[in-house]
């Protein structure tokens, strides 16, 4: 017994909890998915597990992807990078609703599944019901060998490492780092991105290891934060386009290990309903990062402020508009707007941790939920 809780400690690497070591390794986890792959002096970038469908995806007339909870928010941050920049339509479809309506699928269209267990019953289900009628399915998998990478086409692991804590941190961003390098060799050979902004991304995506190693250093600050709103009873989470699925993502890291009902929306959205909760109770995280909707998610934080809300908001480094504006701010430094996510998921990520163990939670197996779902 002894013995196994040594392991446990030594498997932790002198971390609590498996949850916040996996936070810790993600300037790490996000390298390993790179490494072999991305070379931005060189010009680099290649994905060797999707090498025979390349075609098939650059010509694609559309794309669906499917996956469940932290891998569907992946999905849709997928939809906006592909459909920016390589012009081909993305639905990312819940795989549990995808498989029982009657969806349509033609022969040779393109189905992607993103799955950290490469385990999940609903998403298995999903692509074996799309490769029944002809699809090209791949897969953006971390386990190495499971279901889902043995009954795809091809596919592209995450190389993440191991996952234990239930709440998906390390995986989430190297599924958005292998679904961004996905669009850009797409969007390079389809010729729907310039030379120039094609190599700045690359260069930009190679520096976020560093900048996700940056945005850690806010743990401390958001300690301090948790420990103000660690009570609360509703959490509301907003941000637009790239931030919009990072606002779902930290509502769910929220509501699954502190229990504390929470609600990711687009900013925007907030006046069809989400406003009539605001009072001098409600926390509301904005991510409020400099990109191009950045001025109305001011406005948005303005609104929220006239109703008393308390505003904690995710801001680019050296902002001086919402420090006047928001109760707190946590800076994370720039990158393009398209890879933002990989950034400004962290604070969110660490906010959730850091309440749920202060709310005495057991954070790496929250109550009824399980790693990876294989009944549906
Ligand atoms: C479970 C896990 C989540 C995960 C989801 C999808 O609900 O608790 O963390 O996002 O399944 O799992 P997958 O392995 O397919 O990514």
């Amino acid at each position: 017994h002894e013995l196994d809780l040594n392991l446990e400690a030594i498997e932790k690497g002198g971390y609590e909890h498996f949850m916040l070591k996996e936070i810790f390794e993600q300037p790490n986890s996000i390298a390993d998915c790179m490494r072999g792959r991305l070379k931005a002096n060189e010009g680099k970038l290649v994905l060797g597990g999707i090498h025979e469908y390349a075609n098939a995806l650059t010509n694609a007339q559309r794309i669906v992807i499917v996956a469940c909870g932290t891998s569907w928010h992946a999905g849709l941050v997928a939809e906006y990078i592909i459909e920016d920049f390589c012009r081909i339509p993305v639905e990312v479809e819940y795989a549990s609703e995808f498989r029982y309506r009657n969806p349509i699928i033609n022969e040779g269209d393109i189905v992607i599944a993103i799955s950290q267990s490469g385990e999940t019953a609903d998403t298995l289900a999903a692509l074996e019901l799309a490769k029944s009628k002809g699809a090209i399915i791949l897969g953006v998998v971390n386990a190495v060998g499971s279901s889902i990478s043995r009954i795809t086409h091809e596919g592209a692991y995450l190389h993440a490492g191991p996952e234990i804590g239930v709440a998906s941190t390390k995986a989430f961003t190297a599924q958005l780092t292998v679904l961004i390098m996905m669009a850009l060799r797409i969007a390079h050979r389809k010729g729907t991105i310039t030379e120039s902004k094609y190599h700045e991304l690359l260069v930009e995506l190679e520096s976020i290891p560093a900048k996700i190693k940056k945005a850690l250093d806010v743990n401390d600050q958001i300690k301090e934060i948790s420990a103000r709103f660690k009570d609360a009873r509703n959490f509301i989470y907003l941000g637009r386009g790239y931030n919009f699925p990072v606002a779902l993502e930290g509502a769910l890291k929220l509501k699954e290990i502190s229990y504390i009902h929470a609600e990711g929306y687009p900013a925007a959205e907030m006046k069809h309903g989400p406003i009539a909760l605001i009072d001098e109770e409600m926390p509301v995280v904005f991510i409020a990062t400099r990109d191009s909707s950045y001025e109305k998610v001011v406005s948005n934080i303005q609104e929220v402020k006239a109703r008393k809300g308390k505003v904690i908001a995710i801001v680019t480094e050296g902002e001086e508009t919402i420090n006047q504006i928001a109760d707190f701010v946590i800076e994370v430094p720039h990158t393009s707007e398209a890879l933002m996510p990989l950034v400004s998921v962290i604070p969110l990520q660490l906010l959730s941790y850091h309440i749920a163990v202060m709310r005495g939670c057991n954070v790496d197996q929250p109550r009824n939920l399980a790693k990876s779902v294989t009944v549906e």
